[in-house]
């Protein structure tokens, strides 16, 4: 067990490189069951949730070799079919990603009901409907999803939540059906463009991804290819937040600035100077701020993943903000956390009340899952003393290589064995 202990009040000053996007990087490493071949996947972020994926393609009978730290070559072409167990899938969501790209490959899988942080309840019936409307068998016993079809066949398919896994999904299922699949009011992020770059780029034909409508025509065989992962905006925006927070004068690196649009333009809102030249951001904060409100929304509106280091933002900018989640019911426990440094936030439902404070004061907390975990960064760097973050591999799992990161800006943060 490991903890975080970062000492507040410092200013940052530098330039900070951000990683492969996690959330692209692991749907693009199941989807490589759809090859059969040998794919390249570069710019990975080196997270625990990338290392998990690859172990679990590893004892599913694939090949993976790291070439460089950040790249993984994966030949799947030895799997002959997916049997993701309890103890393999519990560890991350993602793991769901397998049901669909064997389900496309092998017309069957066999997956334990996914882990992932505990931000809600978290359903998957808009994926199942997705691969029953293709016309595979669903069902689920004993904490295992299985999925098996005779053959595909190509579908419209009309989610009723916008969702990004459903989306994923369904694309890695209805790639090589036969005929045309059409995915209305499908989810926009980023990394539902990425996916289809890769899918496209094994040999799929996939169009519109980026808009509601995502239209696949399947094909009959994929290849392997080589791809990169593209930038983590979530990741891009915590170092933001980081930054406006610390106070500071900080140049994030190798962005795709339209992905940040709705951060940046909040953040420009408390008063951040934000200075955009082509892939990078230069942020420039006083800390002296105001209080903004937020709502989670699908992409493009302000992202779910952010609204947590957004909400230390705000306990110390002056005047009121309400931060309304409208994604996930459970993602306000970070907030006891934060309150414990000092900061007077009422939560009601899925809207989270702050007050401005003068300032936070260190103290010892617990990071509750990933988002939580990098809210109390930013909490911490910007709060005076010492605080100690307990339950640092939920940060691990989403941050590549956080604390260098964070020292290489003149960031006071160090880790520690907690005994
Ligand atoms: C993904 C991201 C996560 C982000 C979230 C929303 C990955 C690995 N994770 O999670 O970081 O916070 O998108 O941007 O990419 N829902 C249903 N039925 C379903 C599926 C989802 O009701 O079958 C609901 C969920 O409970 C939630 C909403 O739809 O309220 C959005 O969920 P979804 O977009 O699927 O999130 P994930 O793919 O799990």
């Amino acid at each position: 067990m490991e903890k975080l202990i970062i000492e507040g009040g410092q200013q940052l000053q530098g330039t900070v490189r951000i990683s492969g996007f996690k959330n692209a990087a692991v749907a693009i490493i199941p989807a490589t069951v759809l090859a059969g071949d040998t794919c390249v996947i570069d710019n990975l972020p080196q997270i625990s949730d990338v290392k998990i994926l690859a172990d679990m393609l590893s004892s599913l009978g694939a090949t993976v070799k790291e070439l460089r730290p950040n790249t993984l070559e994966i030949n799947t072409t030895a799997m002959k079919d997916c049997y993701a167990d309890y103890e393999l899938a519990k560890e991350l969501r993602a793991s769901y990603y397998l049901l669909g790209a064997a389900l496309g490959r092998f017309k069957k899988a066999k997956v334990a009901y996914p882990g992932g942080c505990s931000i809600g309840s978290r359903p998957i019936d808009q994926h199942i409907k997705g691969f029953e409307a293709l016309g595979a068998k669903v069902t689920i016993e004993h904490g295992i999803i299985s999925v098996e079809a005779e053959k595909l066949v190509g579908a419209e398919i009309y989610l009723d939540v916008v969702s990004v896994g459903a989306t994923i999904n369904i694309m890695l299922a209805a790639v090589m059906a036969e005929g045309t699949t059409v995915i209305d009011n499908a989810a926009k992020e980023p990394h539902i463009v990425d996916m289809a770059n890769f899918l496209n780029c094994m040999g799929a034909d996939v169009k519109g991804a980026g808009t509601d409508v995502i239209k696949i025509k399947g094909v009959e065989k994929l290849g392997g290819c080589i791809h990169t992962v593209i930038p983590d905006q979530i990741e891009a925006g915590t170092y933001m937040i980081a930054a406006a927070a610390a106070g500071g004068d900080v140049l994030i690196d190798n962005v795709i600035p339209k992905h940040l649009e709705a951060i940046t333009a909040k953040l420009k809102e408390m008063g951040v100077n934000i200075i955009e030249n082509g892939e990078s951001l230069r942020i420039i904060s006083s800390g002296n701020l105001k209080n903004v409100s937020i709502k989670t929304l699908v992409y493009p509106g302000f992202p779910t993943d952010l609204q947590q280091p957004m909400s230390s933002l705000l306990t110390t900018a002056k005047g009121t903000g309400i931060v309304a989640e409208t994604i996930f019911e459970g993602r306000f426990k970070h907030v006891d956390e934060l309150k414990r440094m000092g900061a007077n936030i009422k939560v009601e439902g899925r809207v989270a009340v702050i007050h401005g404070v003068k300032n936070l004061t260190g103290a010892k907390v617990v990071a509750s899952d990933l988002r939580a975990g990098a809210s109390l960064v930013v909490a911490g760097l910007m709060a005076k003393g010492e605080t100690e973050i307990e339950n640092v591999q939920y940060i691990d799992r989403g941050y590549d290589q956080l604390e260098q990161k964070l020292i290489s800006l003149g960031a006071k943060v160090r880790r520690e064995h907690r005994e």
